[in-house]
């Protein structure tokens, strides 16, 4: 080999990253009845909320109960960014980070249930705001496109993806470089939060599942909600 083929090899050998491989999926027989049965990395998934229950969603004590306002705050959106809402619902946080990023920035509002994304753009009209774009994904692809999103929100909808490796894998590629995750869940390790078992994740198991992918950093934990965490990971 040539000196000069073998000196751009080792220049070029940091910057090759190994893909990220999938750990298996495993089925048990005995399982909590509000999972599925599937396990990942040790978690029991648990069964997606219907969109019969949307209600639940927008009842009028949640920004009490979850002080979904302080969560905005701690976002930090800045105007013009694209941030995508994946597992939106009913768009109760879509709205609210569509004012955060002004007519300059959008919101896509990434569901798997055409019914929750109808329910959505009905919520958005009556509220008119016009810059929130719905999308609809499958349980393990949210179809947006690479490198274009600043910030991904998911609030209560990680523990229910089915595929969760297939799901981060795509959302990291849809992130632009500097873009950021961030996830929240009810906290598992905290007795206090009367949850559903597989409704919760603890801040361990969350560093776990994104330190797959090594394009992925964690890089805080804020726990200045009552009952949830809110995880941030920075694509490099
Ligand atoms: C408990 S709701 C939370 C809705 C919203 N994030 C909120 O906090 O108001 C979970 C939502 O995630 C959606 N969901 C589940 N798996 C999904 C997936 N793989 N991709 C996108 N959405 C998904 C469900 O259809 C449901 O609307």
């Amino acid at each position: 080999m040539r000196p000069l083929l073998i000196f751009s090899i080792l220049l070029a050998a940091p910057l090759l990253k190994a893909a990220p491989v999938p750990p298996p999926y495993e089925t048990r027989a005995e399982h909590d009845p509000n999972g599925i049965g599937k396990f990942y990395l040790g978690r029991e998934i648990a069964h997606v909320m219907g969109h019969q229950a949307a209600g639940w969603l927008e009842r009028p004590e949640r920004e009490e109960e979850e002080r979904t306002d302080l969560l905005i705050e701690a976002m930090q959106l800045k105007q013009g960014e694209t941030v995508a809402d994946i597992g939106a619902g009913s768009g109760y946080f879509s709205w609210r980070m569509a004012k955060a990023v002004g007519t300059g920035g959008k919101v896509l509002a990434v569901d798997i249930q055409p019914e929750m994304l109808d329910l959505l753009q009905r919520n958005m009209a009556r509220r008119e705001v016009a810059n929130v774009v719905s999308v609809l994904g499958t349980t393990s692809d949210p179809k947006l496109a690479a490198g274009t999103v600043d910030t991904i929100l998911m609030v209560d909808v990680y523990h229910e993806f089915d595929q969760p490796f297939e799901m981060a894998q795509a959302m990291v590629k849809s992130l632009k470089s500097g873009g950021r995750i961030v996830l929240v869940e009810f906290r598992a390790e905290d007795p206090k939060v009367n949850i559903k078992k597989v409704h919760k994740m603890s801040e361990a198991q969350a560093k776990t599942e994104f330190a797959i992918f090594p394009d992925l950093k964690w890089e805080k934990t804020f726990d200045v909600l009552p009952q949830q965490h809110i995880i941030v990971f920075r694509k490099n």
